[in-house]
């Protein structure tokens, strides 16, 4: 048993999150949390929306509303549609807490005061029509590196660099295409050089465990060469005050040296609310314990470099020593689990139209767990995937209704009418023997892939064993056992049915945790093998304005082995679990989307 952290990317709160977002981050650290729970281990699993920063402020200026209106509102759907999918976080917070404030500076303090944060003029942006700081992220331009053009003034997505404004070959205003001006201001910097040799042991000693996905480790080796002081605070009025600048509202803590502590400061804030404060120590400072942190690729320098960094400064381990601050030692990444992107009709739609899927309007129209289902099976884990309807529709008509929903009504449907109840088994035939025990080996396959993040492996295992199940049914051909001597053999070939669907079931919550629950209702039990999250409304814990959080009790699952079925449990008539898309489905979204990329067009 294991005590594991499952660090969830915080969700910038600038909009409700795409399906791109869940396939990323979402999905893949469920279905891992929730078997590392039915394999016994002790986990926590955190995350929150990421509310400061320009993204935030730009949107908000962009609808009149202010920053505050904006976060709370976004927040608010992020935390309804991640519930919807049955995201099992232990807290869901949001970066506008006091907790987290109190967290984040005291962070800082404890960085500075081992010496790893510099306080150095640099050069700043502003637009010279407005005299506005003009953001980062909002400046474009030819990337120093690669020499691709579009490059944003935080990080070039052609080649996944980091930039500063400043790096960039004729750098113009996203917002009204004027060149900026760059004039002198003073920042925290963190010593990253100064941190760089112990960073590098780190990813050598990850490197060496073979676990991670070659190239994430390769991209946090290669970014390591171009190390340099980092900025840490920026010239902004909405994020988090800089201690002893406190004379300066109009700079503010970075998404570097914010969101990424929201790992931490949601553990403590669990912690607090849990009734045992101390209580994140266990996840954070045990050295045995694991940490897994789970993203999309653009994400991974935050959590291969920059919070590593602020960690090891935080213990005193870089260069220029020091003591550990007030959080002890804290536990660098067991394991960056980085997913590709997803793109979406990816062939029909250029990115520039900004055509997305938003996960309300699918879970408005469809079954939760057939979008788990399709990103499992067909997400970007090893490479960029593409989502389009038609596949969308196969894969749940084809492979969910038609294999795994049609195994679990036809055997149910065989034993209420038969039987109305779950039968004992007689003496087992090969052929029972041989499904039952290729369904016990599962366990042990797919729950090592789901632990190596192969999920598309260990989904596409487990339904490979429905498909030896649905072979089951048409070698045995129960419904032709109508004969009184045949009677026997009808009630074990239903026994064994019954067995091997629980049994695929328990294998299934992980990935499909809406519908475990209903199967296991359908075969007679009472159990929930999936528990669901749900969202409270709480208090901020230190005065704050309350705010919703996503929380649940998730322990008393079912252990990750064979468990036998409740012979006499009452079986009834199925209605069906999973729901069949009409044919027109595809066409149907199609044209939606293409409006959608029509009024975007219009919009610019
Ligand atoms: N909200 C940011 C993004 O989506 C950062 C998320 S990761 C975190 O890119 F570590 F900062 F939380
Ligand atoms: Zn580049």
């Amino acid at each position: 048993m294991s005590t594991v952290l499952s660090a969830v990317a915080w969700p910038y709160a600038n909009g409700p999150r795409h399906i791109g977002h869940v396939a990323g981050f979402g999905v893949p650290s469920d279905v891992f949390s929730r078997y590392m729970r039915m394999a016994g281990h002790d986990v926590l699993m955190v995350s929150g929306t990421d509310e400061h920063g320009t993204p935030i402020l730009v949107e908000a200026d962009q609808q009149g509303v202010t920053a505050r209106e904006l976060a709370d509102r976004n927040n608010r759907i992020i935390v309804e549609d991640l519930v919807a999918l049955g995201l099992s976080y232990d807290l869901f917070t949001r970066t506008t807490t006091r907790n987290h404030y109190q967290v984040v500076q005291e962070m800082f303090l404890a960085v500075r005061d081992n010496g790893y944060m510099i306080e150095q003029a640099t050069s700043g942006a502003i637009s010279p029509s407005t005299g506005r700081t003009l953001p980062d992220r909002y400046i474009e331009g030819t990337c120093p590196i690669c020499k691709t053009p579009g490059a944003r003034g935080d990080q070039c997505d052609a080649c996944g660099n980091q930039l500063d404004p400043t790096d960039l070959i004729d750098p113009v205003s996203r917002i009204n295409g004027e060149t900026p001006e760059f004039v002198e201001t003073t920042h925290w910097f963190l010593d990253l050089p100064a941190l760089a040799s112990e960073l590098g042991r780190w990813l050598d000693e990850r490197e060496n465990t073979g676990l991670w996905r070659p190239n994430v480790i390769r991209f946090s080796q290669n970014i390591l060469e171009d190390i340099r002081p980092r900025a840490m605070t920026r010239d902004i009025d909405w994020g988090i005050p800089v201690p002893g600048w406190e004379d300066q509202p109009n700079k503010r803590l970075y998404v570097w040296f914010d969101a990424v502590i929201g790992y931490l400061s949601a553990s403590i804030e669990w912690a607090r609310r849990s009734g045992n404060p101390e209580a994140w120590r266990q996840w954070w400072n045990d050295p045995e314990a694991l940490a897994y942190y789970f993203m999309g690729k653009d994400n991974i320098v935050f959590h291969s470099q920059i919070w590593p960094a602020e960690m090891l400064a935080q213990n005193g381990k870089g260069d220029k020593g020091g003591e550990p601050g007030k959080f002890g030692e804290l536990n660098l990444p067991t394991e960056v689990v980085s997913s590709e992107f997803l793109t979406m009709e990816g062939k029909k739609f250029s990115s520039s139209k900004r055509v997305v899927i938003y996960v309300r309007d699918m879970l408005d129209r469809y079954q939760p767990d057939a979008l788990r289902y399709f990103i499992s099976a067909a997400g970007p884990e090893n490479q960029d995937a593409d989502f389009t309807w038609v596949d969308f529709v196969s894969r749940t008509n084809n492979e969910l209704v038609a294999g795994w929903g049609n195994l679990v009504n036809r055997t149910a449907a065989m034993i209420a009418k038969n039987v109305g109840e779950i039968p004992a088994a007689g003496e087992l035939e090969p052929i029972d023997e041989k499904l039952l025990g290729a369904i016990r080996n599962g366990f042990g396959t797919v729950g090592k892939l789901i632990e190596t993040h192969r999920q598309r492996a260990a989904i596409a295992e487990v339904m490979r064993l429905v498909g030896e199940a649905n072979r089951y049914v048409s070698e045995t051909e129960p419904f032709k056992l109508k004969a009184p001597e045949q009677r026997d053999r009808l009630l074990t070939i239903l026994h064994v049915l019954a067995q091997a669907v629980t049994d695929l079931n328990t294998m299934m919550a992980p990935f499909l945790p809406h519908s475990a629950n209903e199967v296991e209702k359908a075969l007679g039990g009472d159990r929930v093998i999936a528990p669901m999250p749900r969202i409270e409304d709480v208090e901020d814990l230190d005065g704050g304005p309350g705010y919703p959080i996503i929380t649940g009790d998730y322990t008393g699952v079912p252990a990750w082995e064979h468990r036998p079925v409740t012979v006499g449990a009452t079986v009834s008539k199925p209605t069906p679990i999973f729901v069949k898309l009409d044919p027109t489905t595809a066409e149907v979204e199609l044209e939606r989307l293409e409006e959608q990329s029509t009024g975007a067009d219009a919009d610019q």
